[in-house]
């Protein structure tokens, strides 16, 4: 007996971008399926935030076609993307969180903008403390961005990714800039988000340990700690991309086994 892959939740068929007549990506095609998890490498401009920002539908592709839950986003409307949006929650490159606003209010904002059914301000409240909680930050409800440190910064980015329990989580280099043990914590709260809530999870990263944590590791509930994962049930792949082209999709073993010399410069060998 077979068993049904499950649905892709993410589809790129020759996906081109220009800027003013300059190819930025070309011929991207790949798939995610529900529960796959993504990891994104390549140097700097090579296209990795803007995958990203075409399955926000913050840009749109000059060519190809985009599929998201099993729809086709092409040609959708502004409105049209609000309502696909509300289904993705995504940690920005740069943080992206509003100086004005406090914590609170930060994590809020995904939970408020959405058109969906309006929640309780009670309901509100409750989830926002538990997307806090969640990323140990319960205590910083009054604080403002500034008065954080650059890891606790991270972590309200991650806990606004998650608060609408999103069933796509996209993390654009969630380690950049920080000393290695704030980003083991940050990797560990991601494989967390993605296990608890079994999330489609992409990845950009600079450090490929990131996506080795995602690949081999997972959340044990019952310990509230990452456990080892048997081999292959994260269904982890990595995808290295060259100047707006991908030269390498595939699993960790193929990763592995891969001999490309600009690849193999994104292994942690
Ligand atoms: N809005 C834009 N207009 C014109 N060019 C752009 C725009 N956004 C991105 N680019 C160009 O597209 C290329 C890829 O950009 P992208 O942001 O995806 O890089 P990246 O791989 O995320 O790099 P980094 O690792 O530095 O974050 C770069 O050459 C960049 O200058
Ligand atoms: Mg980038």
């Amino acid at each position: 007996m077979t068993t049904a892959a499950p649905e892709p939740v993410i589809q790129f068929e020759d996906v081109c971008l220009s800027f003013g007549g300059e190819c930025v990506l070309d011929g991207i095609a790949f798939e995610v399926r529900r529960g796959d998890t993504l990891v994104i490498q390549g140097a700097a401009a090579s296209g990795k935030t803007l995958i990203l920002k075409l399955s926000l539908g913050l840009l749109r592709p000059t060519r190809g076609r985009i599929r998201l839950f099993g729809e086709d986003v092409t040609d959708y409307t502004d409105s049209q993307w609000n309502d696909v949006r509300a289904r993705i929650g995504v940690l920005f490159q740069e943080g992206g969180l509003f100086d004005s606003l406090t914590v609170e209010e930060n994590v809020a904002y995904p939970l408020l903008n959405q058109k969906r059914a309006p929640l309780s301000e009670e309901e509100v409240r409750r989830r926002v403390q538990e997307s806090l909680d969640f990323v140990e930050l319960g205590h910083t409800l009054e604080k403002y961005p500034s008065e954080l440190s650059g890891g606790m910064r991270r972590r309200v980015g991650i806990a606004r990714a998650i608060v609408t329990q999103p069933e796509l989580l996209l993390y654009d280099s969630p380690t950049a800039g920080l000393d290695p043990i704030t980003a083991t914590t940050i990797m560990a709260l991601i494989v967390k988000g993605r296990d608890v809530h079994h999330a489609t999870t992409v990845m950009v990263t600079h450090r490929h340990q990131d996506g080795e944590i995602l690949d081999r590791y997972r959340y044990d509930a019952a310990t509230g700690r990452l456990v080892p994962a048997e081999p292959g049930t994260t269904r982890t792949r990595y995808m290295v991309l060259r100047e707006g082209r991908i030269v390498f999709l595939g699993t960790p073993a193929e990763f592995d086994a891969c001999e490309d010399p600009y690849v193999r410069k994104f292994s942690s060998r």
